[in-house]
């Protein structure tokens, strides 16, 4: 099956590489040059674990292959998916459709006979249709279908998901699309991932509302660990104590910073946008959103209530900038607001992350790099984990201590308890960790 893929980006890099490792032959197209650049140059213009070796073994083996130009890139494709970005409005928060209907147009134009456009970016219900009228209206060959695929790889382990999915869903409205979309994913299903067909509208509902019910998960642990923290119970305990019931499972039950990236504040939000159009209520929903907002907002607060309630003159040092581990990703980070609060209350940061400093320099300024943890705990009166990256899990404390100021270790995904802290000579405060003894703030 040949297949274009228009946009290059973490999901569009991702399927592409992926399909192509299935034996397809994709063509991914992207309009930033520099990222096309970077490709043809042999680097990959994200960090995505695994990504780089099934790039490259699948350009060797002429399955895969990159173009700035959409008319070369789709010559011969049976199936045009479109993994540009939907990020949310400005102003309204709205998923903003204009990347999507951008390429859709160029595509209409460029098309010498009928393919199945396959919408795997996230797109509000209706969005198919619109995306049939525009390829109608812009004189798009008779026969073209459009169905909807939304992806449910999550980054940091894209690859892995990608190729061995919950399952996949397929929207689409007519067997030529249904059977084209089969045969693409054939090599999953003989492993047993299952596929579900739907109509399209349900297609993309069904990806607003799995991205909503996992903000909700999260959120649910987050407020639980307030009441932890108010009664002396720990909320890594409860967590356990609900998520091996088989109904409620044992993920997104981690208490954190609040949730951030690329999918789950804008999907939520646009999943509002689509209910209020509707006319109908999501107070679950809404709820999430705000109770996530106030949570990333109080992290700074828990930092200062631990280094003695003032943070003027505080140096403080961050670890973990990205939104989650694995991933050069700091859209929407909870790292942004806390980072920018100590700031605007007077403390000095210093931080380190992983692989993110690239793309956290630009949103962060005002603070300095440090080269390792060490390094960023260096003379600081706090040290506050963010991101709960590996190398994280195993620092020396001991060391990490003699360089600090202060003895704090504000530590909002536990990854350490009590017990090691204090053997290091560090003060630990935990999230959710409100047992008798423990400290949290
Ligand atoms: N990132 C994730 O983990 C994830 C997971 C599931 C779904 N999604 C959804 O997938 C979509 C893409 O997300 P992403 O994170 O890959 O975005 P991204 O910003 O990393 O990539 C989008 C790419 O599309 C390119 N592009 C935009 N308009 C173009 C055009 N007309 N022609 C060619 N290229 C064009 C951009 O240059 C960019 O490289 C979004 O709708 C997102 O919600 C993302």
């Amino acid at each position: 099956m040949h297949i274009a893929m228009i946009g290059t980006g973490y999901v569009g890099l991702v399927s592409g590489a992926c399909f192509a490792d299935f034996g397809h032959h994709v063509t991914c197209i992207d309009k930033d040059e520099s990222k096309i650049a970077m490709i043809a140059d042999g680097r990959m213009p994200i960090w995505e674990p695994g990504l780089e070796s099934l790039v490259k073994a699948n350009i060797q083996h002429g399955r895969l292959a990159f173009t700035t130009d959409l008319q070369r890139g789709i010559q011969g494709a049976e199936a045009v998916f479109i993994a540009v970005g939907t990020p949310a409005r400005r102003g309204d928060g709205h998923a903003d459709l204009t990347y999507v209907y951008e390429a859709v147009r160029e595509l209409a134009k460029a098309l010498t006979g009928p393919v199945v456009v396959v919408t795997k970016s996230t797109v509000p219900v209706g969005t198919g249709d619109r995306i049939a009228e525009i390829l109608k209206e812009e004189g798009a060959p008779e026969g073209c279908s459009v169905a909807s695929n939304p992806e449910f790889l999550r980054e940091g382990a894209a690859i892995r998901d990608f190729k061995i999915p919950d399952r996949i869903v397929v929207g689409a409205e007519d067997e030529r699309a249904r059977e084209i979309l089969k045969e693409i994913y054939r090599p999953l299903f003989l492993n047993q991932a299952p596929i579900l067909f739907t109509g399209r509208r349900t297609a993309e509902l069904t990806k607003y509302a799995a991205n909503a019910f996992l903000a909700m998960k999260i959120s649910f642990i987050n407020e639980i660990a307030n009441l932890c923290e108010a009664v002396g119970a720990d909320v890594q305990e409860v967590a356990r104590g609900i998520g091996l019931d088989n109904r409620i499972g044992p993920k997104f039950l981690h208490a954190g910073p609040g949730y951030g990236g690329s999918c789950f504040p804008k999907d939520t939000l646009a999943l509002l946008k689509t209910a209020e159009d509707a006319g109908v209520e999501q107070r679950i929903i809404s709820t999430v959103v705000s109770v996530n907002d106030d949570r990333k907002a109080a992290m700074a607060d828990r930092v200062a209530a631990a280094v003695g309630g003032s943070l003027m003159g505080k140096k403080i040092g961050v670890l973990g900038l990205t939104f989650k581990p694995n991933t050069d990703d700091m859209r929407d980070a909870p790292s942004i607001p806390l980072i920018k609060r100590l700031l605007e209350a007077g403390a000095e940061v210093s931080a380190f992350d992983p692989v993110g400093r690239e793309q956290a320099e630009p949103l962060l300024s005002g603070i300095e790099f440090a080269d390792d943890a060490y390094a960023a705990a260096k003379g600081v009166d706090a040290v506050v984990i963010v991101t709960e990256w590996d190398e994280f899990r195993a620092l020396d404390l001991g060391r990490m201590a003699e360089g600090m100021r202060g003895k704090v270790l504000v530590d909002l995904r536990n990854v350490y308890d009590r017990v090691e802290a204090e053997r290091a000579g560090l003060v630990h405060f935990g999230v959710g960790r409100g047992q008798i003894g423990r400290k949290t703030v």
